[in-house]
């Protein structure tokens, strides 16, 4: 693999009341593309995440939106996939280098989801779900569903998943783009408000606004992070149908992949950005990418391994949780954070995990220089 990352971009995330949709996307997009150092004129063509521009929004067609950023207006595709719509836009934009049709893209995910109720937040991201067989189940329900078959097999404890949170907010108070610089204590998280049990609000990632963008291109670039492999694996949308609730198949699969690609192990990879949608999430990633035995990462995260001075440090942006989940947009975002640690040389190698509703969809990534 020969793509770097030439240049990239994260707009504050939050709830962002002077910014809408438009915005963001262009704040990300030209941010991106400054710190690449290249000419608007040179992007060839443009991926868009997005998860639910229509009904957080009214707009639709946003594809079309990022084109007439630019003067020469560059083909354009915009890309779902629930919260792996990040991701997944990725891939495709690899894809397309790849394949040799283009050299320099960008790809920018944005979301722009503080402009309805939370009911009504809700409403649309659960429609990432499997509405007929999980009808009237929300995200923060399904995830209860994994965090109480991953208690009942392993002993997972409340303290452990509170451990989970208290860590990503201190991230967080080091990335200056974080919805949340709050210090937490397991007491806080663990006594905050119940939401689908045993999940707490401070369980959850926040309703985020947000973009991110990265140019990536196949033209030699020294001294620039590079993707050193990526994966995708796919499951059922439904957890019905799974042989198994605590762990995410699809996870395994692009961890398979893109740590053959890359030519690394687990134990080699020194940071990582999960997709910790809910502090289970977290967990499970970090067994299932093999960073820890199944049924160990939750004493692996309260022992502190998963932080500064530890064995590996997970979602030192402060993840989704601290840092927030503008669906579209987290899994470039991801990238975006890594990216710059690799290159300040502050890490070798790492990894991103973006996950698509309740593990249906999983997308890794490995960065080195
Ligand atoms: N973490 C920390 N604080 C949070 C928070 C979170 N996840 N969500 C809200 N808050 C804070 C708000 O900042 C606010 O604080 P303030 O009173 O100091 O201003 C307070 O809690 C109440 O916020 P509110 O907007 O009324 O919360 P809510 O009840 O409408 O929403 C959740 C809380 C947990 C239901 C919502 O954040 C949620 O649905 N999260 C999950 C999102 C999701 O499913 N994403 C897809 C994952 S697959």
């Amino acid at each position: 693999m020969k793509i770097s990352i030439l240049g990239s971009y994260q707009t504050q995330f939050g709830e962002l009341w002077d910014q809408g949709l438009r915005e963001l996307l262009k704040e990300a997009a030209f941010g991106a593309i400054k710190d690449a150092g290249i000419k608007p004129s040179q992007v060839e063509a443009i991926f868009v995440a997005n998860k639910a521009g229509g009904g957080f929004s009214n707009k639709r067609h946003i594809s079309s939106l990022a084109s007439q950023m630019f003067n020469h207006f560059p083909p354009s595709l915009r890309i779902e996939a629930a919260c792996a719509s990040g991701g997944i836009a990725l891939v495709t934009a690899e894809q397309a280098i790849l394949s040799g049709r283009y050299k320099t893209v960008l790809v920018v995910g944005v979301e722009k989801m503080t402009d309805v109720s939370s009911q009504e937040t809700t409403k649309i991201l659960t429609s990432a779900a499997d509405v007929i067989h999980e009808y009237g189940s929300t995200f923060p329900a399904l995830y209860a569903l994994l965090a109480k078959a991953h208690i009942s097999k392993y002993g997972t404890t409340r303290e452990q998943l509170s451990a989970v949170s208290v860590k990503n907010h201190r991230h967080a108070l080091d990335n200056p783009q974080a919805q949340f610089h709050k210090k937490l204590t397991i007491d806080q998280v663990s006594n905050s408000q119940l939401v689908a049990d045993p999940l707490r609000l401070l369980d959850c990632s926040p309703i985020t606004d947000g973009a991110a963008a990265v140019v990536l291109t196949s033209k030699k670039s020294l001294g620039k992070p590079k993707i050193l492999g990526y994966g995708q694996g796919q499951d059922t949308l439904d957890l019905a149908s799974r042989s198994s609730l605590t762990e995410l198949k699809a996870t395994q699969t692009a961890a398979k992949f893109a740590y053959k690609e890359a030519g690394v192990k687990a134990s080699q990879i020194q940071v990582a950005e999960l997709h910790d949608c809910f502090t289970i999430a977290e967990l499970l990633a970090t067994e299932d990418l093999g960073f820890v035995a199944h049924g160990k990462s939750g004493n692996f995260a309260l022992e502190g391994k998963t932080t500064y001075g530890g064995k590996i440090v997970i979602n030192p942006s402060g993840g989704l949780k601290a840092c927030g989940h503008p669906v579209g947009a987290t899994g470039v975002k991801q990238l975006v954070y890594i990216s710059k640690l690799i290159k300040k040389d502050q890490f070798k190698i790492g990894l991103t995990h973006n996950v698509g509703g309740s593990g249906a969809t999983a997308v890794v990534h490995i960065v080195g220089k």
